[in-house]
């Protein structure tokens, strides 16, 4: 009799690096002779990859947890994966007992040595890390989601601690791969039809190659470089470590995204030192001049932290008048989270809820007459678009311009362009957070 096979569901929430996680995790399994499933009444293995960055964020994966007690009648296991497992250990076995696996992104190369003893029946498996592992999470069994543009982790962890932040303790300390393995997967991913890559970091410009070969721009430049790459990407950039040659690679390697997004948190460098981000604002917009300065156009988007413990109305002024000197194409912004381990956790969190919402909506609002005005700008001018789907009646591709921008376009023939193919555009509308064209090619 053959052994029906195992199955697995698995959820993903937070960031991209959780993201392309799971794409791991998911490959990781299916050497292991998992097959993934994506109703969960139809699997044996239950995995929730979580996020811990706000608390909404954390609630999210109890309230989950809690509905899936039913599904423990019949006889499926449980696993928690990534930011909450970490943060919350063997916590997690008391909150939800029929959970059996907690693993923190730091040991999942540790993965199928876990899932053997799950299947040994152990029933509170841990996989947590202590700050302490040098190891990256490197496998070639990646089971990537979409065929043409695909993520690779170049360095995990953070040594950075923000004041508000749990990725330090969440993600571990700051560990780089070599640049050696990271050209040998990005040209496996040429090799196999990809032309666009994401490089993906907590702090992608602290990658330190651990053989000493490649600076982080070096290694942009040669990805860029390789045969059947077109598009590269790069995120998270933290400011203390952006550096001018990153800005000079872009200028001169054509395959480099014309976009960084260099999250500011605050325009305040009062708040900036309280949240321990280590620059002022005046050493942001340095920066900010340089990516300027260059010979493309290269856009900027931010990420935004109002309400942070102390913030005065004029530290919120000095954030809005920042929108406005950097101009920004999109921005991301959060109420401040109060959340465990962190050090501002000690700090009062002054500012009511209302306020932070009213801070946080006039921003929103500034920001997109911003881009109401500058998206508008584009109009009559021609990008190149990389395809990424069609709309559902057909009638328009759904794009992407190197600038990280959503571009919708019609085709120029009845034969629409396919996804993963790049198609010039003309602009011909545009709203404050896509523009609207037609193929000119
Ligand atoms: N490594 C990146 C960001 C990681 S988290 C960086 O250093 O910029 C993504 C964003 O979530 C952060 O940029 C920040 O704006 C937001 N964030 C992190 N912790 C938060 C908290 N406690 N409350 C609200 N927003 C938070
Ligand atoms: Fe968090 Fe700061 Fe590290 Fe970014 S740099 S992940 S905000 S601690
Ligand atoms: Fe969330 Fe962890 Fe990413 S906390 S944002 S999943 S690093």
């Amino acid at each position: 009799m053959t052994e029906k096979s195992k199955t697995f569901y698995l959820e993903t929430f937070g960031c991209q690096m959780n993201a392309h996680d799971s794409e791991k995790v998911v490959g990781t399994l299916e050497q292991q002779g998992y097959a993934q499933v994506h109703v969960e009444e139809e699997a044996d293995l239950i995995l929730y990859n979580t996020c811990s960055i706000r608390d909404k964020a954390e609630q999210k994966v109890f309230n989950r947890l809690n509905d899936y007690k039913k599904l423990h009648k019949q006889g499926k296991r449980f696993g928690v994966l990534g930011c909450v497992a970490q943060q919350e250990g063997e916590r997690i076995f008391d909150r939800a007992p029929y959970v059996s696996l907690v693993s923190g992104s730091a040991s999942y190369r540790k993965l199928p040595e876990m899932i053997a003893r799950l299947e040994a029946g152990e029933t509170r498996i841990t996989g947590l890390d202590d700050r302490k592992t040098e190891e990256t999470f490197e496998t070639e069994f990646t089971a990537r989601t979409n065929p043409y543009r695909g993520y690779i982790t170049i360095i995990e962890g953070c040594d950075k601690f923000c004041a508000y932040c749990v990725v330090p303790y969440t993600r571990g300390k700051e560990r780089s791969r070599t640049s050696t393995s990271v050209l040998m997967e990005a040209r496996r991913m040429a090799d196999s039809g990809y032309s666009e890559i994401q490089l993906l970091g907590q702090n992608v410009n602290s990658y330190r190659d651990p053989e000493g070969k490649r600076s982080f721009a070096e290694l942009l430049a040669a990805i860029g470089e390789l045969e059947g790459i077109r598009r590269v990407r790069f995120t998270t950039s933290h400011p203390r470590d952006f550096t001018r040659d990153i800005v000079a690679a872009i200028d001169s390697v054509p395959e480099l995204c014309d976009h960084v997004h260099l999250p500011v948190q605050s325009g305040s460098s009062g708040v900036l030192q309280r949240m321990n981000r280590e620059y002022t604002r005046e050493q942001y917009l340095e920066r900010v001049s340089w990516v300027r300065a260059a010979k493309r156009s290269i856009s900027m988007t931010t990420d935004i932290i109002v309400g942070f413990p102390g913030e005065t109305a004029d530290d919120f002024i000095e954030t809005m008048d920042l929108l406005a000197e950097v101009q920004y194409d999109a921005v991301f912004a959060f109420k401040y989270s109060p959340r465990p381990n962190t050090p501002s956790i000690h700090m009062p969190d002054s500012i009511p809820d209302e306020e932070k919402s009213r801070r946080l909506q006039s921003l929103l609002e500034r920001q997109r007459e911003i881009q109401r005005i500058n998206y508008s700008l584009q109009i009559g001018k021609t990008y190149e678009a990389a395809v990424e789907g069609h709309n559902q009646q057909r009638s328009q591709v759904i794009g992407r311009t190197t600038q990280n921008k959503t571009l919708n376009f019609t085709a120029s023939s009845t034969i629409l362009p396919a996804p993963g193919s790049y198609v010039a555009v003309r602009i011909t509308a545009a709203f404050p957070n896509s523009l609207v064209g037609i193929a000119v090619s």
